[in-house]
């Protein structure tokens, strides 16, 4: 049993889960426990400490002590590694690619599955991923997968990209996207899929307020908030 509500939102890069995810948590006051961060950090520390992104082996000794730490309150969104605060360090391109990598060992995820569960009972709160109501929290009272068209993903991401200063060309987005995403569907170790308990939901066509004004309803309805 989970000690407070959770909510679990999976689906592909680009679904628009990230910017969902957070503006979800800020509206209920949850906390947000991006999933991703936490592979992109260990693709980063890999490659701090000359570890290969396909050695899955030294991967998983270096995911039982990855001294990762997310910000609360003030820092809400901030994440360290050790002393050093990676927040943007982990989205670029390159990190990106790695963090792709390295979730597809088995060794890496096993041992990722207990911080994952430890950090996500620290409160209420949002945990953003690709496994969460599938692996991680099969137990999660509400568990949304969110899509989106392969233009619309695209787009998004360039956007993202460039918002944070990353140059980045669609085409390119769009094909980086979808190597992403055959290897996130066709890894042999907890494959991207919706749960069949999940609400599936679609963004294309839809603002982010229209989005989180649904969502926010779905949530107090089911977690009786
Ligand atoms: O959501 P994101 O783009 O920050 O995720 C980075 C990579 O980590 C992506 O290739 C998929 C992988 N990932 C995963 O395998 N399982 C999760 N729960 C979260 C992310």
């Amino acid at each position: 049993m989970l000690p407070y509500p959770v909510i679990a939102i999976d689906g592909p890069a680009g679904a628009g889960k990230s910017t969902v995810a957070r503006a979800l948590a800020r509206r209920l006051g949850f906390f947000l426990l991006d999933t991703g961060a936490i592979y992109r950090s260990l693709a980063l520390f890999a490659e701090q400490q000359g570890v290969s992104w396909a050695d899955g082996p030294r991967l998983g000794s270096l995911a039982e002590q990855l001294p990762i730490r997310f910000g609360r309150g003030d820092e809400d969104g901030v994440v360290y590694l050790a002393d050093q605060t990676v927040t943007t360090a982990i989205r670029t391109p390159e990190v990106s690619l790695g963090a792709s990598q390295v979730s597809a060992h088995p060794e890496v995820r096993s041992m990722l599955l207990g911080l994952q569960r430890q950090l996500s009972r620290s409160g209420p709160c949002v945990v953003e991923g690709r496994d969460i109501g599938t692996v991680v929290l099969p137990d999660a009272p509400l568990k949304i997968f969110l899509t989106a068209s392969p233009e619309v993903r695209a787009q998004r991401r360039q956007k993202e990209l460039e918002a944070r200063g990353v140059r980045a060309d669609v085409s390119d987005t769009r094909r980086e996207q979808e190597e992403r995403d055959r290897r996130d569907l066709t890894r042999a170790t907890a494959p991207l899929k919706c749960a069949d308990d999940a609400v599936l939901f679609d963004t294309s066509d839809r603002s982010l307020e229209q989005v989180i004004d649904d969502l926010a309803i779905i949530a107090q309805t089911r977690l009786s908030l």
